[in-house]
């Protein structure tokens, strides 16, 4: 394993690139191989054992990318796929999902009693964020909600708007998210809508944004395994399972700029 070796990325689509342009950010000399299965997207209304059979497919990919770490930038394939994962890779590649390293973080910090999460159907259904807490620190208490229009709102461009307002509004009401001291996005889309939470919660709830902690996590590690890269940086690749120019136009919404997408079939 070399540490020239690029950084792998995966998302069901293109909400992952959030994650990316954080770990861009705080890891300017790294390349990044980022897969958006936009295919299969969204993950969030599909079958666990369906997004365990695309996770497992897309790490093979990024394995033969030579990818010296692998990111799960997605709460839904961390939720049912992470376990999977660190089966079939072993020791070839450490594997980090975009759970452990928020659990872990606000577990310890001590201050928050009762804890907000929303993200899709399928991670709210898993309850792993839940069961996650209930291990690192008992005496915390977790509420989850399921926010299902929250993505495909955000990948349509209606954030920042009055139709993005009533929807966050109507979801932030639940009875399920009173006395939140903290709330966690659980989906790699969210940090595009962080503005309106906090607007909401009018700095009352402390808005858990997952990529840039996931990214200080991603760093911490590759420094741990002596693996960041002290060469040259190389091109970004981005891939993805099915091309339309809208995918494309929006990468610039989660990447912060736009970038060329290229097709790759990684199925049969
Ligand atoms: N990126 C996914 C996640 O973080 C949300 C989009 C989807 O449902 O595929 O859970």
């Amino acid at each position: 394993m070399s540490s020239t070796f690029p950084i792998g990325i995966f998302d069901s689509g293109i909400g992952g690139l959030t994650v990316a342009s954080a770990i861009r950010k705080i890891l300017p000399n790294e390349q990044l191989i980022y897969f958006g299965d936009t295919a299969h997207m969204p993950y969030g209304d599909k079958s666990p054992e369906a997004v365990k059979f695309y996770s497992l497919k897309i790490a093979k990919f990024l394995l033969d990318k030579q990818c010296k770490v692998i990111v799960i930038a997605c709460n839904t394939a961390s939720a049912h796929a992470f376990h999977e994962l660190v089966h079939f890779l072993g020791d070839q590649v450490p594997i980090i999902n975009v759970i452990d390293p928020v659990v872990d973080l606000l577990a310890k910090n001590g201050s928050d009693k009762k804890i907000g999460v929303i993200g899709t159907k399928s991670t709210i259904r898993s309850d792993i964020y839940a069961r996650k807490f209930k291990l690192a620190n008992p005496d915390l208490e977790v509420s989850s909600l399921a926010t299902p229009l929250l993505a495909p709102m955000i990948e349509e461009g209606f954030f920042n708007n009055n139709i993005s307002k009533t929807v966050i509004n109507s979801y932030l009401s639940s009875s399920k998210l009173k006395k939140i001291d903290s709330l966690i996005l659980a989906c790699t889309h969210y940090p595009l809508i962080q503005d309106e939470i906090s607007a909401f919660y009018k700095g009352t709830v402390n808005i858990i944004n997952t990529a840039e902690i996931v990214a200080q996590y991603v760093h911490d590690r590759l420094s741990e395994l002596k693996l960041l890269n002290e060469g040259s940086l190389k091109k970004h690749q981005f891939y993805v399972s099915d091309y339309t120019p809208s995918f494309e136009k929006s990468t610039r919404l989660f990447f912060g700029e736009k970038i060329g997408l290229r097709l790759e079939s990684i199925w049969e």
